[in-house]
């Protein structure tokens, strides 16, 4: 058998539903999970995570459907229990550190029982891992929610490989100095042979904890952890491209159409010179949602020579309903949809469409190759892969993005409409230049970032990962 790598996040890339005993696989929702799927498939690799449903809430039967449907996949389950799940996944993971780890300090809860549920939980993992692992095997942990998992592995087995992924940022030290138990966090991550961020500033904030925090000797891309030398460095994440792009041309060649098309063709012909303009993220605080809907309400006052020619497309895909502030945020987005429909709807127009769900594939294509601008603004996103998804699909290479500058994507968007999610009058001046700008700029500035997206796709970030990872463990034989 050929040597694997061993994916491992908390979340697989099926997401499991059952009712009434019947069970039901749904895709993944989230950047880790659509980016990491194209190289799954197409490696040898077996991934390792939680497939959505709490383990002592299904029957046995149900356990083994769902075993089954994951082998099939080349993914093995983790059976995680209702309490687990309440304190390891929404606990520590989404009320300490997610919020966190985007600066919403506010928000962070700090429990001990979390704590101890994350460090139960990271170990339930590593013993799945070393049951399925294998002479030559590598390991590559993705994310937050398994920041222990590294050392763990390494306690065990140092002579494996162990690679790390961040998909979300990484604080500067002012905000990550306040975590209770930022020690072991900080020596569970150093526990890779090598750590990745998606841009150099994660990595130095990160570099930069580890040297105040544990006193650690660091350089550029490298920390001194007694023998060992730990590899860091920033590996912008990317999506597959090809798959993208040639679904938005296939789509355009087909005759059929999906609901969703006849209603946007139906909007587009009775008032021919109206524009669309696009939104897609998970519903989540970090997503700068109510500051867009609030830029949109700013614009349409204040140029209302719009009215009835514009039209948002919001999709909002539920996330981590259970988690009081996404509560709150539902209310409250639904709340501004309602005012703004309210207060500028003719009889024959809406502004906002809103959707609170996720769409199949060919429906988030219809979206992408039908919206004349997509309007992202995240507070802070550690990098935000629907930019990327929005260019690919544009085969023509018209179309405006108007994204915020606190994305990590924004790095690699210079000929974007770069904004400030708390500045409403900026969005709004965007939203104009945007409707208004002439086709040929459109395609200019859209060369540029297809280009470079189509290079740097997800393949090559996986394969710039792996084989900075292959380095960093030649230098760990090295020292053994
Ligand atoms: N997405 C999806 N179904 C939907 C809406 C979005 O699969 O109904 C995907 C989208 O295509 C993208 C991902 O969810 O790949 C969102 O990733 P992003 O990096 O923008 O944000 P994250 O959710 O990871 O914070
Ligand atoms: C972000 C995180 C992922 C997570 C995804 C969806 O992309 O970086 O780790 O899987 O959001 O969130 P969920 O909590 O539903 O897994």
């Amino acid at each position: 058998m050929k040597n694997k790598t061993i994916i491992v996040s908390n979340r697989l890339p099926l997401n499991v539903s059952v009712e009434q005993g019947d069970v039901k696989v749904f895709p993944s929702v989230g950047g880790l999970a659509t980016g990491m799927k194209s190289i799954h498939q197409n490696s040898e690799s077996l991934w390792i995570g939680w497939a959505g449903v709490a383990s002592d809430e299904i029957d046995e039967i149900t356990a083994e459907k769902i075993k089954k449907l994951s082998i099939k996949e080349k993914c093995v389950p983790v059976p995680l229990t209702h309490q687990e799940l309440e304190e390891y996944y929404f606990g520590f993971s989404n009320r300490v550190l997610w919020p966190l780890f985007h600066y919403f300090m506010e928000y962070a809860d700090y429990d001990e029982t979390h704590w101890e549920a994350y460090k139960k939980v990271n170990e339930k993992f590593a013993e799945i891992i070393l049951e399925n692992l294998n002479e030559g095997d590598k390991i590559w942990v993705h994310d937050y929610q398994l920041l222990l998992l590294p050392q763990m592995i390494k306690d065990k087995r140092p002579d494996i490989s162990v690679g790390f992924f961040q998909h979300i940022p990484f604080p500067s030290y002012e905000i990550f100095r306040t975590v209770p138990w930022r020690e072991e966090i900080l020596k569970g991550m150093l526990g890779a042979d090598l750590l990745g961020f998606h841009t150099y500033d994660y990595e130095r904030h990160f570099i930069s904890s580890v040297s105040r925090i544990l006193r650690y000797e660091t350089n550029i891309n490298s920390i001194h952890v007694g023998s060992r030398t730990v590899k860091v460095d920033s590996f912008p994440m990317s999506i597959d491209y090809e798959k993208f792009h040639n679904a938005a041309i296939e789509h355009q060649l087909k005759n059929e159409k999906t609901s969703l098309q006849i209603r946007i063709d139906q909007y587009k012909e009775l008032v021919p010179d109206s524009k669309l303009i696009l939104s897609i993220d998970r519903l989540d605080y970090t997503k700068g949602i109510a500051q867009r809907l609030k830029a949109l309400e700013y614009f349409l006052d204040k140029y209302p020579q719009f009215t009835e020619k514009v039209r948002l497309i919001m999709l909002a895909v539920p996330s981590r309903e259970e988690v009081p502030q996404y509560q709150h945020l539902k209310k409250e987005i639904d709340e501004l949809v309602g005012r703004i429909n309210g207060k500028f709807s003719t009889p024959t127009w809406t502004p906002v469409w809103y959707f609170y769900r996720s769409l199949p594939f060919e429906e988030l294509i219809e979206l992408y190759t039908s919206s004349d601008v997509a309007f992202l603004t995240p507070i802070r996103d550690g990098m935000n892969l629907v930019a990327k998804e929005y260019i690919a699909s544009r085969t023509d290479q018209t179309g405006v993005l108007i994204l915020s500058e606190m994305a990590g994507v924004a790095h690699e968007m210079n000929d974007a409409l770069l904004i400030n999610p708390n500045d409403d009058k900026q969005m709004s001046e965007a939203l104009k230049q945007a409707l208004e700008m002439p086709l040929e700029e459109q395609i200019s500035r859209n060369k540029i970032i297809q280009k470079r997206i189509k290079r740097y796709n997800v393949d090559k970030w996986a394969e710039d990962f792996m084989e900075a990872l292959d380095a960093a463990s030649q230098l760990k034989e090295e020292n053994l």
